[in-house]
């Protein structure tokens, strides 16, 4: 008779994995004295400078610049590199849907690209395949914080003349050859939305070693970009104050990030590093307890993977090691286990909605951007990611991995408990 918690037994794990996120009794003065002031907006205001130079120099890059979420981070990264209209960008078909609204609304053209089944991210061998006289860029996710193999998409771009954008919103402290995630190609965007590693509820940041980059970022990001720009000495000290008046020579919008956002984030900044090594320590564990077992294959950390931030462990399930048992079943005996694990992503990007109606939201893009480009969503193959999509995939969130390593081993006993007991679970549920 099975002891599967699903089926009446004990769970494996009785208490909690930490909660995220961690609220100390000094975030909560912090803001508050932001609040007490009166100083709320950045314009005024140091905090979200001060924010930015932190993040850009924890990272690695030269310059940082706060917004008001990840979506928007891309958005702009996209808007200052000055492509041509409807150009091509290729971008993975497993992410977040933001990586390729990104693109439409930057009036650019995605092109999904299929990812490689051992690490999630964006299959460098299939690169160049998609490549067109219309390409212009490669927008690639570090998907859980796990590097892409950057050489090999530097050396695609380098061949091509692409520009390359690094959606890094999972990779707060991840490193690629030692290097900083998001520093390496032309942008690198974060997210610091509820879920993240680094997180205020909402927010972005766009990093940039590129000067001319930065200087537009500013000026796409805020109608009253003049006054940072001052302060950044790039228009002439008092130039502003002197009475000079700014002459809005972009179409920007209002993407700032308010100062008690920064605040709390800085806060956060400072813990990072050590919550950073602790999830990154619990996942190489995890990933030599699961490497024993039958039927779990977590991602490849390839050399150039420094330090993976673990913000998704991402797994592959194999229902032939576990008798027949479907992914949910799967996922729901673990749950009971006291195992938070989830299936992620039910489709690749170009199987949503948004892709799939040609006639709906789609069309009414390609009316405002141009014409419709001559790629058909409804038949683009990404096998790889459909078939992880479909049944195979397994994630657990970042707040698991700042567990102890007995956590870790409660996480490889659940699943043995299972394949042990899978045809007992099986025939219960069929
Ligand atoms: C891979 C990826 N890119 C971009 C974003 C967008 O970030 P935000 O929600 O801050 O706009 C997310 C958010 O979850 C994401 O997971």
């Amino acid at each position: 008779m099975s002891d599967l918690a699903l089926l009446g037994g004990q769970p494996v794990r009785t208490k909690p994995f930490p909660q995220w996120p961690i609220v100390e009794e000094s975030d909560v003065q912090a803001v508050a004295e932001v609040v007490r002031s009166g100083a709320w907006g950045r314009l005024g205001a140091n905090q979200v400078h001060e924010f930015e130079k932190a993040f850009a120099a924890y990272q690695g890059a030269a310059y940082g610049l706060s917004v008001n979420s990840g979506g928007v981070a891309l958005e702009l990264a996209l808007i200052c590199l000055h492509l041509p209209r409807g150009a091509e960008v290729l971008v993975p078909a497993y992410t977040y849907m933001a990586t390729a609204t990104c693109i439409l609304r930057a009036g650019l053209t995605p092109v999904f690209v299929d990812i490689h089944e051992d690490t999630y991210n964006i299959d460098p061998a299939r690169l160049e395949a998609a490549i067109t006289d219309q390409t212009a860029a490669i927008l690639v996710v570090h998907f859980g914080g796990l590097s892409c193999d950057m050489d090999a998409v530097l050396s695609v771009a380098g061949k091509h003349n692409l520009r390359v954008v690094e959606d890094s919103a999972h990779a707060h402290g991840a490193t690629w050859k030692n290097r900083g995630l998001g520093t390496i190609g032309d942008v690198g965007c974060f997210s610091f939305q509820a879920s993240k590693n680094l997180n205020a509820g909402e927010g972005g940041m766009l990093l940039t070693n590129d000067a001319q980059i930065y200087t537009r970022a500013i000026e796409y990001h805020d109608l009253w970009a003049g006054g940072m720009l001052e302060r950044e000495g790039q228009l002439g000290q008092g130039s502003m104050r002197s009475g000079a008046t700014w002459d809005y020579p972009v179409a920007a919008s209002s993407n700032r990030m308010p100062t008690y956002q920064a605040v709390l984030l800085h806060r956060q900044l400072e813990r990072l590093e050590e919550q950073t090594e602790l999830r990154a320590a619990n996942g190489a564990y995890l990933d030599d307890l699961l490497d024993d077992l039958e039927g779990i294959q977590p991602r490849r950390q390839d050399d150039w993977v420094t330090r993976d931030s673990r913000h998704l462990y991402i797994c592959r399930y194999d229902p032939d090691a576990f008798d027949g048992l479907p992914r949910e079943t799967f996922i729901k005996a673990l749950n009971a286990e006291g195992i938070p694990a989830a299936p992620g992503y039910g489709r690749a990007l170009h199987r949503t909605g948004l892709f799939q109606d040609r006639n709906g939201e789609l069309a009414r893009f390609w009316n405002r951007n141009g014409g419709e480009p001559d790629i058909d969503y409804q038949s683009a193959p990404c096998p790889v990611t459909e078939r992880l999509c479909a049944g195979e995939t397994l994630w657990l969130s970042q707040n698991v991995f700042l567990d102890t390593p007995e956590g870790m081993t409660h996480i490889a006993t659940a699943i043995e408990k299972i394949r042990a007991s899978a045809t007992d679970l099986r025939s219960s549920v069929e």
